[in-house]
């Protein structure tokens, strides 16, 4: 198999008071890795083995046979995103901050948005911060294991709404999660980095 599993982006406690450790270890030691063994499972010795994750999500979406397969593979790029959006200590540079401002008026009203989108995403699923076919700013979000890609859009950054990564830090308050992640956690060089990638393609 062509997949790794995602090394952690950074020291696990870097998250803390906001995310604790113990969130971590159940969230990508058991619940990330559990997706990741899967996929391997369901790859083995079949005819997408080498495939990239991009191309095993994209050719399993929407096939009832290879529903597992699909969800257990977009999950894995589900949080590879997530950690990656996730960092202490970054400011958004005035290049991002303009960004925002075109499409959102102000960081607080993009803030606000993300929060409200992410806080009516009834059940399990993922807020996303994406591009669209016409390189424009949306925020969505998507159920399960859905994600972007399967939709046509680019993302730029995305937050765990399954209560698995809220639960023991916050019991049932999505919206105290989605507080101190939002404005304290959000890895603005990743968004940064990835708005520079799909404007350029
Ligand atoms: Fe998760």
């Amino acid at each position: 198999m062509k997949i790794d599993f995602l090394a952690f982006p950074y020291e696990k406690n870097k998250l803390s008071p906001f995310i604790s450790d113990e969130t971590i270890s159940f969230h990508y030691d058991k619940h990330h890795r559990a997706y990741f063994d899967n996929l391997s499972t369901l790859l083995k010795g079949g005819e997408l083995e080498n495939k990239s994750l991009k191309e095993v999500i994209l050719v399993s979406y929407n096939i009832q046979e290879l529903k597992a397969l699909y969800n257990n593979a977009a999950q894995v790029f589900n949080h590879d995103f997530y950690w990656k959006s996730l960092a202490p200590n970054i400011k958004p540079s005035v290049y991002v901050l303009g960004f925002i401002d075109k499409y959102f008026q102000s960081l607080d009203t993009f803030k606000e948005n993300l929060k409200k989108k992410a806080l009516t995403q009834f059940g399990s699923g993922w807020v996303w911060v994406v591009l669209n076919k016409d390189k424009e700013l949306e925020i969505i979000s998507t159920s399960n294991a859905d994600n972007p890609l399967v939709l046509d859009f680019a993302p730029i950054l995305t937050i765990d709404v399954w209560e698995h990564a809220y639960y023991i830090d916050y019991r049932n308050s999505r919206v105290d999660y989605l507080s101190a992640v939002i404005d304290n956690l959000i890895n603005w060089d990743f968004f940064e980095e990835n708005l520079k990638k799909y404007l350029v393609d």
